[in-house]
């Protein structure tokens, strides 16, 4: 959230004035009471607030107040807003766009930056792309003063405002490394009266992979908007992401539950348009717990109506993967109300299916391929 955002962009020398978070109208009042004019802003992690109504003038306290009491609550992009941030009004000259982010195509870095930043920005890359810089990064070597002046001059920021700007590029790459960041965005990056840059927005994405070394990240975690079953996935170790179909998706390997996305999606078109429901890796070891972890969560999303579980027997044998199905079921019991499509291949996969088979779960169906197991799981989810 651009509150959050600005304490990282501080702690890095990149100008910004953090102002004061509110969650209550008269907080926000409280606050404006401080502040003078001031501009009442939605702290939700999506852009495009300020188009949403959810950036607001207010010149007396009770303005303030007024406009915190509308905007709190309201929704954006599917997040409800939970407070605002009271920030000075600032008199604005120019509004210029800056970011780094990770460049996975080329494996590199990227500095996207322009003149005619704002809420425009998306508009201005459509109608007037040339106006829009891209500055590819070595990552070997990263921004150094050098490379920031290149930037700046690339970019086109006006000659009164280079030192400044070379100085804030300089922090925004400290803030984007020592962080851990993957995405580190100002727009606008604001040219103000007297000729002061100053970051009025900010969005940081960070790399949840690096939270290991930053302890200090946990408090940037949005709790109100965490999905309930993502929240239970999470406390459980499980690697689970909530997607909206109706198709319940268990699997080994990141690799290959992203393809049974990908054939779940497909063979959906001919079943209604049924959907994968989510992302659920068990990794290697797929234990009876494990699993019984994993379709307990499944089976607890009201949209589920089926579920395909698709395992490749590797160092976990299949069947071990057949084991913990059946114990799955077991610990579940009459929870477990749903379909489910199993398929195993790979190492020991004979037994495996022999102990499915000899199980004869009334709720358990077996498909030898992939593809016709994905067929199976949507025509369930149809049914
Ligand atoms: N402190 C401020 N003082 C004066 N004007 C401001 C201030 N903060 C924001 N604004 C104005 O409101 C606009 C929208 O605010 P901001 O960029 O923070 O939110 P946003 O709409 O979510 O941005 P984006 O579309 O980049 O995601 C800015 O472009 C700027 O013109
Ligand atoms: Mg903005």
């Amino acid at each position: 959230m651009e509150f959050q955002a600005k304490k990282l962009f501080a702690k890095h020398d990149v100008p910004v004035t953090e102002g004061i978070v509110a969650q209550t109208p008269e907080e926000a009042r409280a606050a404006a009471e401080k502040l003078g004019v001031v501009v009442v802003k939605a702290q939700v992690k999506a852009g495009g607030r300020g188009k949403a109504g959810g950036v607001k003038l207010a010149k007396t306290p009770d303005e303030a107040f007024e406009h915190a009491s509308n905007i709190l609550g309201m929704t954006i992009k599917d997040l409800t807003v939970h407070r605002v941030l009271i920030a000075p009004a600032a008199s604005i000259e120019e509004e210029y766009y800056f970011s780094f982010l990770l460049d996975r195509a080329n494996r590199s870095y990227l500095c996207i930056a322009s003149v005619e930043g704002g809420v425009e920005i998306e508009e201005v890359a459509k109608t007037n792309p040339d106006a829009v810089k891209q500055i590819a990064i070595d990552p070997g070597t990263g921004v150094d003063e050098a490379k920031a002046r290149e930037i700046v001059a690339e970019a086109g920021f006006p000659e009164v405002l280079t030192d400044q700007a070379v100085q804030t590029v300089l922090g925004l790459w400290k803030t984007f490394v020592e962080e851990d960041a993957t995405l580190v965005e100002v727009n606008p990056l604001a040219r103000l009266a007297g000729d002061k840059l100053e970051a009025l927005d900010g969005k940081v994405s960070l790399d949840e992979n690096a939270e290991f070394r930053h302890e200090d990240h946990a408090e940037f975690e949005d709790k109100e908007a965490a999905d309930p079953l993502e929240a239970k996935a999470k406390a459980m170790g499980l690697n689970y992401v909530k997607l909206d179909g109706e198709v319940g998706i268990i699997g080994n390997g990141a690799g290959l539950v992203m393809s049974t996305l990908d054939v779940v999606a497909y063979a959906g078109e001919k079943h209604g348009g049924v959907k994968p429901a989510n992302f659920l890796d068990i990794g290697g070891g797929a234990s009876a717990t494990v699993m019984a972890n994993g379709l307990d969560v499944i089976l607890n999303d009201p949209q589920v109506k089926s579920v395909f579980v698709n395992v490749f027997g590797g160092i976990t044998s299949c069947d071990a993967v057949a084991d913990g199905i059946v114990g799955a079921l077991d610990i579940l019991g009459d929870e477990a109300t749903k379909p489910l499509v199993v398929r195993l291949d790979g190492n020991n996969v004979e037994e495996g299916r022999r102990i499915l088979g000899e199980k004869n779960h009334p709720l358990v169906t077996l498909v030898e391929t992939m593809d016709g197991a994905a067929d199976k799981a949507a025509e369930l989810a149809n049914a």
